[in-house]
C-alpha cells in the first residue's frame, strides 16, 4: 500500500521542466509529452531540449539567479500548472565524487554542491512559486534522494550530498507551509527516483543488486504517476518512485 492515496490521476495541460537534459529530466519530459500535456518549458544550462511541437526550450543555470528570475518571467503570462526540478549532482564538473569518510571533507566541494542541490532549487522556488494559481491546483516538485533522510541514516557517507538533500528536504517543507497560507490547492513536494541509470548514477552501479536499476523512462512513469496523486494535505513531503513516503 502506497501513501499516495488512489484518486483519479489528474494530467497537466502544462508543465516546466528544469534539468530537462538529465536522465530523469529528459524523460520526464518526453513523459509529459506522451501524457498529452500541450505545453513544457524544458530548461537546461545550454538550452537544448527535447524535440517536438510541447516543448519549449529555455536556458538557465543553478548557479545564476538572474537566469532563473528571467526564465520565470517568460512563464508568468501562462504559468505551469506543474513544476519538476530534476537537476542534481553527486559527482561534481572536477571529478570530486562524494565523500566516504570526513577525512575527505573540502569546503569548497561541499559550498559547491550545496550550491546546485540546495540553493539552486531553493532560487527556483523563490521565482517560480509566486506564479502558482491560487485558485487552482499546481505541483511544485523537485527530485531528492531518500539519502537525505536523516532518520533512515545507517550507511553514513556521501557526507556533503546526503546533507544538500536534507537540506532541500527542509526548505520543501517550509515553502510548503508558506505556500499553503495562499495556495490552499498548491502541492510542494520532494521526489525520490529508485537509482536510474543516468550519467549521475553510472559510477556507483557495479555493486548494485541485480534489478535494482531503474531506466530513466521507468523512473518518469512512477514519478508522474506519484505526483498525479497527491492532495495539499501531503504538500511539503517527500515520497519515493512507489508513493511510500521517506521519513524525514
Ligand atoms: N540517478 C539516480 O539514481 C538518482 C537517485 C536519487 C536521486 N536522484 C536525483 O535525481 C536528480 C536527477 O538526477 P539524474 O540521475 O537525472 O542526473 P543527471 O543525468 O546527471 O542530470 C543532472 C541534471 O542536472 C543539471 N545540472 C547540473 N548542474 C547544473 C547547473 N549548474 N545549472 C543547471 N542545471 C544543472 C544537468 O544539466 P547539464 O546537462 O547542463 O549538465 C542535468 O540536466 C538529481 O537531483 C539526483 O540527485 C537521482
Amino acid at each position: 500500500m502506497d501513501d499516495v492515496g488512489q484518486q483519479p490521476a489528474a494530467r497537466p495541460r502544462s508543465a516546466a521542466v528544469f534539468g530537462a537534459s538529465g536522465g530523469i529530466g529528459r524523460a520526464l519530459c518526453e513523459a509529459l509529452s506522451a501524457r498529452g500535456c500541450a505545453v513544457i518549458h524544458a530548461g537546461s544550462r545550454r538550452g537544448e531540449g527535447p524535440q517536438g511541437e510541447a516543448f519549449r526550450p529555455f536556458a538557465f543555470d543553478l548557479t545564476d539567479e538572474a537566469s532563473i528570475a528571467s526564465a520565470a518571467a517568460a512563464m508568468r503570462d501562462a504559468p505551469p500548472e506543474w513544476v519538476i526540478i530534476a537537476t542534481g549532482v553527486l559527482t561534481l564538473a572536477d571529478g570530486t565524487g562524494p565523500e566516504r569518510t570526513y577525512k575527505r571533507l573540502d569546503g569548497a566541494a561541499m559550498a559547491e554542491v550545496f550550491a546546485l542541490n540546495t540553493i539552486g532549487p531553493a532560487l527556483i522556488a523563490k521565482h517560480i512559486l509566486p506564479l502558482m494559481p491560487r485558485e487552482r491546483s499546481s505541483v511544485f516538485a523537485a527530485l531528492s534522494a531518500r539519502v537525505g533522510s536523516i532518520s533512515d541514516n545507517r550507511l553514513g557517507g556521501w557526507h556533503s550530498y546526503r546533507a544538500s538533500k536534507a537540506a532541500l528536504n527542509m526548505l520543501l517543507k517550509n515553502f510548503a507551509i508558506e505556500l499553503a497560507r495562499t495556495h490552499p490547492q498548491g502541492v510542494v513536494a520532494g521526489l525520490h527516483p529508485g537509482t536510474v541509470d543516468s550519467a549521475l548514477s553510472a559510477p556507483f552501479q557495479g555493486n548494485l543488486p541485480e534489478g535494482q536499476l531503474t531506466s530513466p523512462e521507468d523512473a518518469a512513469a512512477n514519478l508522474l504517476g506519484v505526483l498525479a496523486r497527491l492532495t495539499p494535505e501531503q504538500s511539503g513531503r517527500v515520497f519515493d518512485f512507489s508513493g511510500k513516503e521517506v521519513p524525514a
